[in-house]
């Protein structure tokens, strides 16, 4: 079959698709203009030779209506010496006149202007004079366009007496060819001048900005994000430059807060285990030292009664202690969400937090009964929630809590809405906001990671509502993509 992409892909690979913009511009503009100054040319040239043509056949005409009336009387008195000045004469004063001759119309030539040798071929050419002033015939030679005029000189006599002129356009070719080096000078010029213009213009309009906006790419490549271009005008180029500058803030800003989750995320864990291992020294430490005590006494214990009650304090430590590690382990990771799911979870949390609290708290759970979503979906809702119920233990100072979660079959909806305070959620987006804590932008973080929607509605005194959408589908793909 023919391959119908093969010339394509040829003039794909031409050379010019490889050069840079400007040199495209100009090649397209100085082709365009160059076919067209040419195209004029070929009209100018056309039309110039047509009104010239013109004119020499007028000329043509006239030389030879003189020289019907200046001959006419030598024919009628035979003065040939007479005849032999007027020929001579009209080929002296007009320098296109190739020939002047006269046939007495039997086939006999009279008188000739040639030097030695009269064309044969001329006296061949048919003549109908008949009812005409005159007859003019062109034909092509090796000189250019001879016009051969036939005229008769006496009308009375048969057969008439004829003068023949014949003209090569020499002062036609001249002519031209002055015109024709002119007009290529004239396209010249065109060329140079319009390769200048748009050299020029090509360099203010696009290349510059082009490379200026090249460069502070190429920084960005390179990591450097500071980096903002000059917009200077409304062209597309400037549009693109816009856009550039909104990207870059926008990754710088991003960067910015990456880096400070990072931070923040370093110094948590950190936090964190001086805490575990404050709560192993202070608490479980002291126990199992209070157990080893303990042990020592129940070694020393004299009779069964006694034994009997150290062995029931014994046990009792011995249960504080198991709660103190059950918690701690609990604490660092909510094992119940592996094994129990979400719903669960989020009972024992909430059960766990209500205590020692004079707030309500209400949790709905829809379509999770015993449902089991992707981990990465379940440990982020759990988050969320514990994330948003300590912002409300700490700030919000809040009466009535109410955390509901709905699960469809594409999505999981949260939505944690308390009483409390509120605050201004514009000032989340200053600097100062970010400084403030990163719990809610981590919540944010966490939501765009998983692909889902955050919103938060608060207003100082009207309370706080979060709403998180988590596309379950996406959390899907990434497992299928995990395995596979
Ligand atoms: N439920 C809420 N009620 C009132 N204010 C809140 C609530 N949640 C968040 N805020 C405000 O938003 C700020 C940022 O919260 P967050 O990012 O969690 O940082 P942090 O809790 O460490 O201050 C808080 O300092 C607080 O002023
Ligand atoms: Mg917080």
């Amino acid at each position: 079959m023919l391959n119908l992409r093969r010339p394509f892909r040829k003039l794909l690979n031409l050379k010019i698709f490889n050069l840079g913009i400007r040199a495209k511009l100009m090649f397209i503009i100085l082709g365009i203009t160059m076919l067209l100054t040419l195209a004029l040319m070929l009209y100018v040239h056309t039309i110039l030779r047509a009104a010239l043509a013109e004119q020499l056949d007028h000329k043509t005409i006239s030389i030879a209506r003189n020289v019907a009336a200046r001959s006419m009387e030598p024919i009628l008195t035979n003065n040939i010496f007479a005849l032999h000045q007027v020929a001579y004469n009209t080929l002296e004063n007009n320098d296109d006149v190739y020939y002047v001759f006269f046939e007495d119309g039997a086939g006999h030539i009279l008188v000739h202007t040639f030097k030695d040798y009269f064309p044969p071929d001329l006296l061949g050419i048919k003549r109908s004079l008949t009812g005409k002033e005159y007859d003019m015939k062109k034909f092509m030679t090796e000189e250019g366009v001879l016009r051969d005029i036939a005229i008769p000189v006496d009308y009375e006599n048969e057969p008439q007496k004829i003068a023949r002129i014949g003209l090569i356009d020499y002062s036609l070719q001249s002519a031209l060819v002055t015109a024709t080096r002119q007009l290529l000078l004239i396209a010249l010029a065109v060329f140079l001048i319009t390769s200048a213009i748009v050299y020029i213009l090509t360099t203010i309009i696009a290349i510059k900005p082009i490379n200026y906006l090249l460069y502070s790419v190429q920084a960005v490549a390179k990591g450097d994000l500071s980096q903002q271009v000059k917009v200077s005008s409304h062209d597309e180029i400037s549009k693109l430059a816009a856009a550039f500058n909104v990207m870059t803030q926008r990754l710088a800003e991003t960067r910015k807060v990456r880096d400070q989750l990072m931070k923040k995320l370093i110094y948590s864990q950190e936090e964190e285990r001086r805490r575990i291992s404050r709560e192993l020294h202070d608490e479980t430490g002291q126990s199992l030292m209070t157990m080893m005590i303990a042990l020592r006494f129940l070694e020393e214990s004299k009779d069964l009664s006694e034994l009997k009650h150290r062995t029931e304090e014994f046990r009792s430590i011995l249960k504080q202690s198991i709660e103190q590690v059950r918690l701690m382990a609990w604490n660092l990771t909510p094992t119940l969400l592996a094994d129990l799911g979400l719903k669960n979870a989020l009972e024992s949390f909430i059960k766990k937090i209500n205590k020692n609290r004079d707030w309500e708290i209400s949790l709905q759970v829809k379509g999770l009964d015993n449902k089991r979503l992707a981990p990465e979906i379940e440990i982020s809702a759990y988050r969320i929630v514990q994330e948003a119920m300590t912002n409300i233990a700490k700030h919000a100072q809040a009466s009535k809590v109410s955390i509901c979660l709905s699960c469809s079959e594409q999505t999981l909806e949260i939505t944690i809405k308390d009483n409390g305070k509120g605050f201004n959620t514009d000032k989340l987006k200053t600097e100062q906001g970010f400084a403030a804590g990163l719990g809610l932008i981590s919540m944010q973080e966490r939501v765009a990671l998983l692909k889902g929607t955050f919103d938060i509605k608060s207003k100082p005194a009207r309370g706080t509502t979060i709403f998180v959408v988590l596309p379950l589908e996406i959390a899907e793909e990434k497992i299928l993509s995990a395995d596979g």
